[in-house]
Formats: structure tokens, sequence, C-alpha cells
């Protein structure tokens, strides 16, 4: 009998359904309590000074460009495999993205073509810790020192992730955080900004809430950006789960290559030396190896019922529309590898032993 294991599922309990009638019951729906506790929680739990929550990780990104005052003529360094989020927050400043490659074994941005790709219009470099996996922070610190320029985490897939025992979003001067649906934490939607910066801290509050310094006293152009207080009772009770849902993860994880690595043609994730990470996703490389191409195998786990996803298909340089901005010359060819190859598998908390047995059984025989 073929089982349904979905790649992703928020996992909630009593909790967050009691939270969220607090909430309900209390009459205060938004900018109040929860949102400053879960702020403070958040920077406590990241080991920053100041967490400024927002509406998603996209305007979390967003709010922090426009906050270390990015604008045209600014050339800003990223990568290319990751959600699209990750390139619109430069195009937003009406600055120009500029994409350099990944390491295969990590997918995470490699330092040396940053180093390559660095012009005196540079202003920022925005790392992503791809997968949930901190990408090499030492080499990007170093380079973002010696050069002058702004470096932002995007850390919306690294809730708790670790590089050499310090939290992802603590390392650079801005890191961002995403609290959708399938996130390692959820509020439903939502985002945060981590810095030790106060000026920082101060200039996205004003940015996400109307540039308002008292009430109906505005210094600023800002927006209506703020998260609400169900998703801040939400996120707090996830916040106190989240190293229960890591652990489970990282044990899925580890279940998964011990068997997977059995199979000719299927490389099982790269583990960094200096990292510690928390598996929002489980990729595997399908190498020319392997008896299928990436899409025939994708679609033999899903007709056995094993849900799988492709993250991500197409180098962010390769979408329409950044096509139409005339990034179609752009040459990652690691990135191009990587969204050829990649299949991620089901390593969520709701996953079991039960599961994973199923998913190696399904493997073994599409392998044959
Ligand atoms: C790497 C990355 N950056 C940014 C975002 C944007 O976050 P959100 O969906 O909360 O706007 C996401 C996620 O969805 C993401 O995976």
């Amino acid at each position: 009998m073929n089982r349904k294991i979905p790649i992703a599922k928020p996992n909630f309990g009593r909790e967050e359904e009691t939270a969220v009638k607090e909430v309900l019951e209390s009459g205060i729906i938004v900018q109040g309590p929860r949102t400053k506790s879960f702020e403070k929680e958040f920077a406590e739990y990241i080991g920053v000074e100041h967490a400024v929550a927002a509406t998603n990780g996209t305007i979390a990104l967003d709010v922090s460009l426009k906050a270390l005052k990015l604008g045209p003529g600014d050339e800003v360094i990223t990568s290319a495999f990751s959600f699209i989020a990750s390139g619109n927050c430069i195009l937003f400043q009406r600055a120009k993205p500029v994409f350099a490659d990944i390491d295969p074994r990590t997918f995470n941005i490699d330092p040396s073509d940053v180093a390559e790709k660095i012009t005196a219009k540079t202003k920022a470099l925005i790392p992503i810790h791809v997968f949930g996996q901190p990408a090499k922070m030492d080499a990007l610190k170093e380079i973002a020192e010696d050069k002058g320029i702004f470096l932002v985490e995007d850390a919306a897939q690294a809730h708790g992730a670790e590089y050499k025992g310090q939290k992802a979003g603590s390392i650079g001067d801005m890191g961002c955080f995403s609290f959708y649906a399938t996130k390692n934490m959820t509020a439903g939607e939502g985002g945060m900004i981590t810095t030790n910066d106060r000026k920082l801290a101060d200039k996205s509050r004003l940015l996400i809430n109307h540039g308002q310094s008292q009430k109906y006293h505005h210094d600023t152009l800002g927006y209506n950006y703020r998260m609400t207080e169900i998703c801040a009772a939400i996120g707090s009770i996830q916040l106190k789960k989240l190293d229960e849902f890591n652990a489970k993860r990282r044990e899925n994880a580890q279940l998964l290559t011990q068997g997977i690595r059995k199979f000719h043609g299927l490389t099982v994730p790269h583990v960094d030396k200096d990292a510690k990470p928390v598996f929002h996703q489980y990729v595997v490389r399908v190498e020319d190896a392997y008896r299928l191409d990436r899409d025939e195998l994708a679609d033999s786990l899903t007709e056995k019922g094993v849900g799988v996803a492709v993250h991500y298909p197409i180098p962010i340089y390769r979408q329409p529309l950044y096509l139409k901005l005339g990034y179609g010359g752009t040459k990652c060819p690691n990135t191009e590898e990587a969204c050829r190859r990649v299949l991620s598998l089901p390593v969520h908390p709701l996953v079991d032993k039960k599961d994973i047995e199923y998913m190696l059984d399904a493997l073994k025989d599409i392998s044959q």
C-alpha cells in the first residue's frame, strides 16, 4: 500500500491553537505585546541585540536593504540558486543583482566567485544559507570587511543553523528570516530582521511602520509591513519548539543519508565541517551514473506517494523577469548543473522512521 508523505507540513499543536484564541479574546490583534515579546525572544535565541518583526521574509530583505540605503547604481552580489525573493529584494531598490556561482557540494555561494565579481560599485553581499546550511561566513566576512561592503544574511531557511558555533543571522550586518508555512518554524506568514546595530534596527522599525517615530509623527517614507499579533503568538510558540524540530530534521537526514548513500549515482547532502545545518530541505543530486534522470526519479517517487520537489529548477537570472531585464548572459555553471540535478525529499519533523523506511524501500525498487 502506498503511503502519502508530503514534502512539507506545518507542525502545530494545542499550544498554537490556545495562543491564537488568547489573541482573539484579548481584542489586540496588531501592534500589541506579543509582537514585542516574539522579537525579544527571537533576538535572544539568535544571539543578537535587536530583532524587528515584519510581514514576511521578502519584506525583511527589502527593508534591510532600504535601511542600508542601497539604491540605483549599486551592485549587490548574491546567488541565483535560491527562491526569487533573494534577487527581487535587490531589484526593489533599483540596484543591480550580480550573481555569483555556488559550491556544487553545499549549493552555497562560492566566496572565490564572489571575490571575482566585486567591482567599485558593489555595496552589499547577500549569502543565502540554502537548505539550512550556513554559507562560508568566514571567507565572506573577510571579503566584506576588506572591501567595506555590507553583509546581509538571507537566513530564511536557516532558523537555528550554526556556523562555527554562531547562529545564522547573527554573523553579518543584518540577518533576514522567513516564517512561511513550510519553514523550520512558521507563523503562517512572517519575517524577522536581526542585527546588533541599533541604528539599523531603528531605521527598519520606521520603514515597517509608516516612518512613524511617535503616534502620528512621520519622519520618513515608510510602509505598513507590520506583523500581526496572531502571527507573533504562533511564532513565539514555534520558537520554543524549534530546537526539537531541528533535532528531528537532523535525525531524519542522517537516516536518509545512511540509506541513500548505497544507491549508485545519488549523491547525499554534503555537510561543511564548520556548519551545523538544520536541513530545511534534504536535497540529493541525481548524477549521470544513476539509472534515471532527475525528473524520471521525481515521477517514480511521486507515483509511490513520496512528496518530492525541485529546489530550484531555474537559476534566478533565467526567470522570465530577469531575461527581460537583460540577465540572460549570466554564467554560473555550477548553479545550472544543480538546477538540473537536485531533488528534495521529505525530511520535516512529521516524517517518522516508518516513512523513512518506506522512502528507502521505494528508492531501492526504483534504483534496480
Ligand atoms: C532563501 C529565501 N529567501 C527569501 C524568502 C522569502 O520569504 P517569504 O516567503 O517569507 O517572503 C524565502 C522563502 O520563502 C527563501 O527561501
